[in-house]
């Protein structure tokens, strides 16, 4: 049955989804997810108790996360019934963002397989429309809110008011599409006050999203300042900034199996090198069981992954679980 739904998928992606422009194929998926009630079928999910884990001290049904991009509440309550043992939310910023103007999203094929390039540029609602609408959002597992900022009072503001609605909250600091959130890598000094501050405007758990850009600053200085803060989730990572003419800012952030290889060498570098003092979330590249089980084994506490819901489809996440149980 999940076989079948991996093909069934798979020629939809082929034939049909992956020959529409951009644009037309965004429309149509997050129409498709908001509209269709896929979440009701118990074909996406599989519940078992030997997948639990903990992260950050929230229990979660399983290791598999939908990693940040959706921000509006329908999707993200459907994604919380297709398998998934968190979802993450689109990163918000304090003011309302129109993001890049379009062309802002491109596949590309890589010897690894398809992928995507992004220059989004955080289009968002803001804090406050974002608000409102999660509050009315049931958690069917737990809720990860993201955040993004220029300032460390914008990160401040942000934990503080989107913390009450979500189980754990994370900073981005790595979105390669403005200077906006990509600039922090470059100032770890400040990034150490920042996290400071922040542990200090919620009481939820905090994660921090790292680049796979700046892994000798992110090893050397933002991973043990977060610790000393008592951040002690660390999202590795974002996606790779890349040189892309089609898009309208010139360059974006490459996502997918291209990037896998750099997420699993920095997944097991980290957890050599920090032991079990960090909880460490594998992100870049995952779109088959096999990629996802390869960075449990090298020392992630989860996995998660964007770019192979949309090229694998929503069945991804139940074909990981029934991997995981093959190998507990
Ligand atoms: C269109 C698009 C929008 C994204 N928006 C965000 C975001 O708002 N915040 C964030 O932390 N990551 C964002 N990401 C990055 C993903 O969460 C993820 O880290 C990245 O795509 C690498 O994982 P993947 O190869 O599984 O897609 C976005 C990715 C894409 C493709």
């Amino acid at each position: 049955m999940t076989d079948a739904l991996a093909t069934l998928y798979r020629l939809l992606y082929d034939g049909v989804l992956s020959r529409l422009p951009e644009p037309a194929a965004v429309a149509f998926g997050q129409t498709a997810l908001r509209l269709l009630p896929f979440d009701r079928l118990g074909a996406f999910r599989l519940d078992d108790p030997r997948l639990a884990i903990t992260l950050g001290g929230v229990r979660l049904p399983n290791p598999v996360i939908l990693a940040a991009m959706y921000y509006d509440v329908r999707i993200l309550g459907r994604a919380m019934g297709l398998g998934f043992g968190a979802v993450t939310a689109k990163s918000i910023t304090t003011s309302p963002r129109p993001g890049h103007p379009a062309p802002n999203l491109v596949r590309v094929r890589t010897p690894a397989g398809p992928g995507l390039v992004n220059c989004n540029g955080f289009a968002n609602p803001g804090v406050e429309r974002f608000r409102a609408a999660v509050a009315a959002l049931p958690h069917r597992v737990p809720l990860i809110v993201s955040v993004a900022g220029e300032s460390v009072e914008d990160y401040v503001g942000l934990a503080r008011a989107l913390g009450p609605h979500g189980d754990l909250v994370e900073f981005n600091i790595s979105s390669p599409n403005t200077k906006l959130v990509y600039a922090w890598s470059e100032r770890p000094a400040e990034l150490r006050a920042l996290m400071q501050a922040a542990r200090g405007a919620t009481s939820r758990p905090l994660i921090v999203k790292v680049s796979p850009d700046f892994a000798d600053v992110n090893e050397r200085v933002i991973i043990p300042a977060a610790l000393d803060a008592g951040v002690s989730v660390v999202n590795y990572g974002n996606t790779r900034r890349v040189a892309e003419p089609r898009l309208s800012q010139g360059a974006g952030g490459l996502s997918g199996p291209e990037i896998f290889e750099a997420t699993l060498n920095n997944v097991r570098r980290t957890r050599a090198a920090f032991g079990d003092r960090l909880q460490i979330i594998g992100t870049g590249g995952v779109d088959a069981p096999d990629k996802a089980v390869r960075l449990l084994d090298a020392g992630a506490t989860a996995v998660s992954y964007f770019t192979g819901f949309i090229t694998r489809g929503p069945i991804l996440a139940r074909r990981i679980l029934e991997a995981l149980l093959r190998r507990a």
